[in-house]
């Protein structure tokens, strides 16, 4: 494959844009084929094989255009599904656990790590496996929150619905007196860093003093740039192209993505899987 096709980034609906945001960052010259399989969101409440059957399908579809890699910018389908898109593509392919693991194993010390993530993700014990292949003290908390993908799909992104919900959600990282029980809270959701400011406030809130907020974005895309110039696959030249596809409701997609990207999306094509 050229060095000047495209990476594909996917993710179940509009969280994954949080890793193209930091894709176009670490490396602007790059083109990028982003799918959101918003017609199916959301992957994490579903079984591990529906997740592995949609996660196919989206990687297939970026395959068929001619990407280079492939970025799996979905916890959900990094903890279930990577090993067999890995198997069954002749790509490279990439999640967001671990480097999400090796940020939060750098910054909670001795303390355990809290994780926010899809009810499958908790479930799978994904942080957990790529934790310990890091330290063998690291203790996890894990809280699924699902409702903050549907609010983030929504674009309900400030005011009372989303602070009383994050609250609760917080609740398993602190004890009975109130005190914080984690050393940082990784966000293991692609959607949550949308909601990034608002968890550090009620987490800042309700400790007295704040508590680091991981994100994996940074740190996938600093993996990424890393493994496109070891491989002499890394693009050169004029700031890359982002080519956006749904497999619903493109006109509320790109008015939401466009938002969060900061930059407005013209054109967001609608395809079927
Ligand atoms: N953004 C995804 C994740 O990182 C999936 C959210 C969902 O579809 O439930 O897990």
């Amino acid at each position: 494959v050229s060095r000047d096709a495209a990476l594909g980034v996917f993710d179940s609906g509009l969280g994954g844009l949080t890793v193209v945001r930091a894709l176009r960052e670490a490396c602007p010259a790059e083109h990028i084929v982003y799918l959101g399989d918003n017609a199916r969101v959301p992957y994490g409440t579903r079984s591990p094989a529906t997740i592995v059957r949609y996660a196919q399908g989206c990687a297939r579809a970026l395959a068929d255009r001619g990407v280079k890699a492939i970025v799996v910018a979905c916890n959900t389908v990094s903890s279930v599904a990577l090993e067999m898109l890995r198997a069954e593509l002749d790509l490279p392919v990439s999640g967001v656990i671990a480097p999400g693991a090796r940020a939060a194993a750098a910054v909670a010390g001795e303390a355990p790590v809290g994780v926010l993530g899809t009810a499958g993700t908790i479930a799978s014990g994904a942080y957990r496996r790529a934790l310990a292949a890091l330290s063998s003290r690291t203790e996890i908390i894990g809280q699924a929150a699902p409702l903050l993908v549907s609010l983030a799909e929504e674009g309900w992104l400030d005011g009372d619905v989303p602070r009383l919900v994050v609250r609760r959600y917080l609740e398993p990282f602190f004890d009975a007196s109130g005190a914080p029980r984690v050393g940082c809270v990784v966000l293991g959701c692609t959607h949550f860093p949308l909601f990034r400011e608002l968890i550090a406030a009620e987490l800042a809130a309700r400790a007295g003093r704040p508590i680091p907020v991981v994100d994996s974005a940074v740190e996938t895309a600093r993996d990424i740039r890393a493994f496109l110039a070891d491989r002499a696959m890394a693009r050169d030249g004029a700031t890359g192209r982002l080519d956006v596809l749904v497999t619903d409701m493109p006109r509320s997609f790109a008015d939401v993505a466009g938002r969060f990207l900061g930059t407005p999306i013209e054109h967001v094509e609608s395809i079927d899987l």
